[in-house]
């Protein structure tokens, strides 16, 4: 029987993620990113750790660290780090310049400083997350709350229409008790430039355009992988 399309993302999530971990070494500090796909690189850490390898990581968001202290990898904090060998993450969007867009699940505060702190950043999809050019996924912007209105109308002289994420009727909020809009900016011609002009606006704690931050990609494609360097 021919697999579901599900099965077949979530097959190119799990070799991606098994072609990521081959790039971990003993007694490395290891990123733990966020998302359905990040899952799956947890997964396999975990076999890492049971083998006998001394990896600490160091997870992006409070849901991967419950689901890594459950799965007996231990944890350091950030603000306990100097560097991080390698990050395993996901991403909504990639290009060819490995630029990204992240944040659906939320975590891109902590997912952007964990790769600030990465020497190899390998970012792990399935084959729909490649595109040409960024933005047809809106941008997330995790802002203070009592910024709203200011950064919503900030945004829109950048021609990006924001809007606040809900969940279950409520504001979304993030492990940092912040809010998060996306915004659409349409296809983004000038990541970089973008980036920095959301950089400069007062109450963005952080976006999710990560620009020049990633040492590879390593995208599914069936039961095949293709690995994507700058
Ligand atoms: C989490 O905040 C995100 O940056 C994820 O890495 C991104 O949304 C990809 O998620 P999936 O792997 O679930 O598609």
């Amino acid at each position: 029987m021919d697999k579901e399309p599900t099965q077949i993302k979530d097959l190119e999530k799990q070799v991606a993620a098994r072609e990521a971990v081959k790039f971990i070494r003993d007694n490395d500090i290891v990123g733990l990113g966020t998302g359905s796909t990040a899952y799956f690189a947890i997964l396999e850490v975990a076999e890492l750790v049971k083998k006998g390898l001394n990896i600490k990581g160091v997870p992006t968001s409070e849901h991967t660290a419950s689901l890594a202290t459950s799965l007996g990898i231990e944890l350091l904090d950030m603000k306990d780090v100097q560097s991080i060998d390698v990050t395993i993450d996901g991403a909504d969007e990639f290009d060819e310049q490995l630029n990204l867009i992240k944040g659906g699940g939320g975590a891109l505060f902590r997912e952007k400083i964990i790769a600030s702190l990465t020497k190899k950043e390998i970012i792990i999809a399935d084959s729909g997350k490649k595109v040409a050019r960024l933005g047809a996924f809106k941008v997330p912007v995790e802002i203070v709350p009592m910024a709203l209105n200011y950064v919503v109308k900030e945004l829109a002289k950048l021609n990006g229409k924001g809007l606040v994420r809900m969940k279950d009727g409520s504001p979304f909020i993030t492990d940092n008790h912040n809010i998060i809009v996306d915004a659409d900016f349409g296809l983004i011609s000038d990541a970089a430039a973008l980036s920095e002009s959301l950089n400069q606006i007062e109450g963005i704690l952080g976006h999710g355009l990560f620009v020049n931050l990633t040492a590879m990609v390593i995208m599914g494609k069936g039961e095949e992988t293709i690995t994507y360097t700058k």
